[in-house]
């Protein structure tokens, strides 16, 4: 009885340690196994720098020409795990005997793509409300000579480079911009003035100079260049290096615009709302000579902005549109839109999809409230 008391104690310390030695075993495994990945971590950054270098010319496996960071070329072998390879990529080499170790993504032309917009625009001149003798002035001086560059040569005259568009915001001027641009059948190649000199730092003059080669490659294109103002305002001196970086760009901006030729199928669409600081040097002859403003919208052109926006939905016929163009006085097209979205919301928000006078009523006194907000003030530098 004793005997098989003890035995059955003797069995579980067995036990007992038999899971505490299995235990260790394990956590010994673990251990060893991080020691070796530290290990090759330190091995790995004891490993000298690999080089950047860019491929010149490849002629076979054991001749490769790379260009060094310091203008050097050589002539290298290609590792075996190296892909394939060709001129104009970059590649990492050892830095002993520069043999190319790797193929990395990243060209050396940065992708000027990826940075500014471009597209294929739909937009319709039936897409524009009011503005027909400004439509008329642009179809004239950047779509015909476009279409038809020989009349201009029989005719004998040279057609704008490109144009200024300037007034309040939400009036259209992107949207006649990009009408051209549907209309001719362009490349739309848009710019922001301010994203440029913030977002490019040190880049903004050679982002320019890429932005037309682009416009030449996929001509026949037209190239938006919105707030302009930001890199083409006058200034009295150029102190910090801020400034002295905008008038790069702006200086590169004059001599990209200088350096084609009227008749070219690349057209230069400039817009502002502050015509008042813009550098001159911008709208002399040659350069975005013709000037056209983008005023207010009148009545005339309020209502048929307001058709046009205002076409897909369903209206109800007690519905006084000569009342809501009235109460609309000064507002942009961009704002007339927004009434007719909002005045949308107020019929959903009561389980309607016909649109009635009070819906429109009560958006336009939301679209004034938000322009309070906004301090609309600028208005009256346009007259
Ligand atoms: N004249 C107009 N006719 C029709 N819609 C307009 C008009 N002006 C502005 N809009 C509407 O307002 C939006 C913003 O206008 P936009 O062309 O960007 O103004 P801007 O470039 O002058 O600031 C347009 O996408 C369009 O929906
Ligand atoms: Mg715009």
């Amino acid at each position: 009885m004793n005997n098989s008391k003890e035995k059955n104690v003797l069995d579980s310390v067995i036990y007992n340690y038999t899971t505490t030695s299995n235990r260790m075993e394990e956590e010994n495994r673990l251990l060893k196994s991080t020691i070796n990945k530290l290990k090759e971590e330190l091995d790995r950054f004891r490993e000298p720098p690999l080089m950047v270098c860019e491929i010149m010319d490849v002629f076979d496996k054991n001749n490769v020409i790379i260009r060094m960071p310091n203008g050097n070329q050589f002539s290298v072998n290609v590792s075996e795990s190296c892909g394939k390879i060709k001129a104009g990529d970059m590649v990492l080499s050892d830095q002993k005997n520069l043999n190319i170790i790797k193929k990395i993504p990243i060209t050396k032309k940065f992708n000027i793509e990826k940075f500014v917009i471009v597209e294929h625009p739909d937009i319709s001149w039936q897409d524009i409300g009011g503005l027909d003798r400004q439509i008329t002035e642009i179809q004239e001086v950047v779509e015909l000579p476009l279409k038809k560059p020989e009349l201009f040569k029989k005719v004998g005259i040279q057609p704008p480079k490109g144009i200024l568009l300037y007034g309040p915001p939400g009036t259209g001027k992107t949207l006649l911009a990009k009408a051209v641009a549907a209309s001719t059948n362009s490349t739309f190649i848009e710019i922001v003035g301010s994203e440029l000199v913030q977002k490019f730092i040190g880049e903004g003059a050679k982002l320019v100079k890429e932005i037309f080669e682009l416009a030449k490659k996929r001509a026949p294109s037209i190239i938006f260049i919105d707030e302009i103002d930001s890199i083409a305002a006058t200034r009295m001196e150029v102190g910090t290096s801020g400034e002295r970086e905008v008038s790069r760009t702006f200086m590169q901006l004059l001599a990209e615009i200088d350096g084609f030729k009227p008749l070219g199928n690349v057209k230069v669409i400039g817009a502002t709302n502050r015509k008042d600081i813009l550098d001159s040097a911008v709208m002399r002859p040659g350069r975005l000579d013709r000037v056209i403003h983008i005023p207010v919208p009148d009545k005339d052109s309020r209502l048929s902005i307001f058709k046009i926006h205002s076409k897909a939905m369903c209206l109800d016929k007690g519905i006084d549109e000569k009342t809501i163009i009235r109460m609309m006085e000064g507002f942009s097209g961009a704002e007339i839109k927004a009434v007719c979205t909002e005045a949308g919301y107020f019929a959903i928000r009561n389980d309607r999809t016909k649109i009635l006078a009070k819906d429109f009523f009560k958006a336009i006194e939301k679209v004034k409230q938000e322009e309070k907000l906004e301090g609309k003030d600028y208005l009256h530098m346009f007259g």
